[in-house]
C-alpha cells in the first residue's frame, strides 16, 4: 500500500467528514494551515502532548494549537480556571479583574510591557501595533522583513512568500502594498538605506526571531535594528506572538537584551483560548486612552475596540498559564527536547543521505527536504549559516513535504498542516515522546524512499 492509499484506509471517518465539510466550508477547513491533500483528518480531543482523531489514531502533536500551547493540550489549572469561570459568566461587557492580573503579570514579566490592550488574533494585535506607531511619529509607511509573517490582514500579507513582489493573497489593494518596504532579513544596511530614501517612515516591525523556524535568530542583527531605529525616531514592533513565553518568561526580548518600543503577542498569552495584545511604551499606548479634552479624544486617539477584547473566560485561561510559564521551567525543558529533537532528525537524514536538514532554534523545529543549501552539512541545525532559508523553504518540493507529513501521520505525528514542516514543542511530551518522533521520521523517510519521492 502506498504512503497516501494507507492514509485513506486508516481515516475513513475523516473523509466522510470532509465530505461534508467541502459542501459548507472552502476546502473543508477552518484555517489555510490545515489544509492537506488528500483530505484533511478531524479531531476528536487532545491530551497532554496526545491528540486523537475521530477514525481513533493516536498522534504525538508537534502543532501544538499553531504554537500557543506551550504546556500541551488541557493543563490542570487552566482547566479549573477555565470551567469556574465559564459558571460566572461568559462576558460582563464590563472590566473585570482577571484581565487586569494578566495584564500585571505581562508588564512584571515583558521589559517592554509599561501598558497592555488585549484583543483576539495575532494579526488584529500587529494591525493596531502599526496603527499606534503611525499615530504616534505621524508617518505612513511600514518597513518589514522579507519572509517575516505577522497575519493576513492587507499589509501583513506583503513580503512573506517568495517572489516577494507577489501578496501571499489576492484582493490586496495596491495602496496597502505601497505603504509596507521590504528589506532582507539580517541586512541593516537595506533598512537605512530604506530610512535614507524616505522621510515618511513610522516604524519598523520585526519578528525577532527570523520567524521561528525559517531565517536565522541574529542577535546582533537585532541590536543593530534597535540602535538605527532609536537614532531615528522610528518605531520599533517587536512580533513576539509566536516567542512571546515561548523562548522564555521574558521573550526573546528578554533573551537579546533589546527592547522595542511595541511588542505583539498572542497564541501563549490565551493559553490555547483566543486572546492577544499590544504592550509598550506609555507614552505610545496612552494614545488609546481618553482624556477630558473632547477635541482630542476625537480627532488624535487611536481607537481600539474588538466585542470579545479581554474576555473573561480567555483572560482567566492565559493568567493560569501565564503562572505556570512565569519561572521559566517549563521553557528551558521545551528548548532542551528542541535541541534534541532537531540533532536526532538530522542524524536520520545523515543516515538516508538525502539532500536537507532540520532548523529550528529554542522549542522550534522545521524540516528543509530535497533542498541544495551550499551550507549542508556544515550546519548543527541550531546555527544556519543558510544565506535564504525562506527561498529555499519556498522552492522545497511540496511533493516531499505532502508525502513527508503523511508519512508521518501514519506513524503517529502531526506537525504543521499542509506539511509545511513545522514543529512546535511543548511540556507535555517527554523524551520517550521525542524519541518516538525521531523513529517516526526514520520510518517516514524509508517509505519516502520506498516510493522514490526523497
Ligand atoms: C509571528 C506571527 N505573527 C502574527 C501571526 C498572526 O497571528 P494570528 O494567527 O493569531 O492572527 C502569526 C501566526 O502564526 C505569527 O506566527
Amino acid at each position: 500500500m502506498t504512503i497516501e492509499e494507507e492514509y485513506q484506509e486508516t481515516r475513513k471517518k475523516s473523509k466522510s467528514l470532509y465530505d461534508r465539510a467541502g459542501k459548507v466550508m472552502p476546502s473543508g477547513i477552518e484555517h489555510d494551515s490545515r489544509f492537506i491533500r488528500p483530505f484533511p483528518f478531524y479531531v476528536e480531543r487532545g491530551q497532554g502532548a496526545r491528540k486523537w482523531d475521530i477514525d481513533g489514531n493516536e498522534l504525538i502533536d508537534l502543532w501544538s494549537g499553531h504554537g500557543a500551547l506551550v504546556l500541551g493540550h488541557n493543563p490542570p489549572s487552566v482547566v479549573a480556571a477555565v470551567s469556574q469561570q465559564i459558571k460566572r459568566g461568559f462576558h460582563y461587557s464590563s472590566c473585570h479583574e482577571l484581565s487586569l492580573k494578566l495584564a500585571e503579570l505581562i508588564v512584571e514579566l515583558l521589559p517592554s510591557a509599561e501598558e497592555v490592550r488585549y484583543m483576539q488574533s495575532g494579526t488584529e494585535a500587529n494591525m493596531l501595533a502599526i496603527r499606534l506607531a503611525r499615530a504616534y511619529t505621524g508617518k505612513n509607511k511600514v518597513i518589514k522583513f522579507r519572509g517575516h509573517f505577522h497575519g493576513y490582514w492587507n499589509e501583513g500579507v506583503v513580503g512573506v512568500r517568495p517572489p516577494y513582489e507577489a501578496p501571499m493573497s489576492i484582493g490586496v489593494p495596491k495602496e496597502s502594498m505601497c505603504n509596507v518596504l521590504l528589506a532582507d532579513h539580517n541586512n541593516s544596511e537595506e533598512v537605512l538605506r530604506l530610512i535614507r530614501e524616505n522621510d515618511d517612515i513610522a516604524c519598523v516591525i520585526m519578528d525577532p526571531t527570523g520567524h521561528a523556524f525559517i531565517l536565522p535568530f541574529n542577535p546582533e542583527f537585532i541590536k543593530e535594528i534597535r540602535r538605527i531605529t532609536e537614532d531615528k525616531g522610528i518605531v520599533l514592533i517587536f512580533d513576539e506572538v509566536i516567542s512571546g513565553f515561548r523562548y522564555g518568561p521574558h521573550g526573546v526580548q528578554g533573551i537579546v537584551g533589546v527592547t522595542p518600543d511595541l511588542t505583539t503577542l498572542a497564541k501563549t498569552i490565551g493559553g490555547g483560548l483566543p486572546l492577544s495584545a499590544v504592550v509598550g511604551k506609555r507614552h505610545i499606548m496612552e494614545l488609546i486612552s481618553f482624556t477630558d479634552d473632547q477635541e482630542r479624544n476625537r480627532y488624535r486617539r487611536v481607537i481600539s475596540q474588538g466585542t470579545h477584547s479581554g474576555n473573561p473566560v480567555v483572560s482567566a485561561a492565559g493568567l493560569a498559564y501565564l503562572r505556570l510559564l512565569a519561572d521559566g521551567e517549563p521553557q528551558r525543558y521545551i528548548n532542551k527536547l528542541g535541541t534534541m529533537l532537531r540533532k536526532g532528525m538530522n542524524e536520520v537524514i545523515k543516515k538516508h543521505d538525502i539532500s536537507g536538514c532540520v532548523h529550528g532554534r529554542f522549542s522550534t523545529a522545521r524540516s528543509f527536504l530535497s533542498h541544495d543549501c551550499p551550507y549542508l552539512g556544515k550546519c548543527d541545525g541550531e546555527n544556519c549559516h543558510c544565506p535564504d532559508l525562506a527561498k529555499l523553504d519556498a522552492g522545497s518540493p511540496l511533493k516531499v513535504r505532502r508525502k513527508l507529513h503523511l508519512a508521518m501521520l501514519l506513524n503517529g505525528v502531526d506537525y504543521s498542516g499542509g506539511g509545511t514542516g513545522t514543529m512546535f514543542l511543548n511540556a507535555a511530551l517527554t523524551e520517550k515522546d521525542i524519541e518516538k518522533v525521531i523513529h517516526a521520521f526514520d520510518q517516514s523517510l524509508t517509505r519516502l524512499k520506498m516510493e522514490k519521492v526523497a
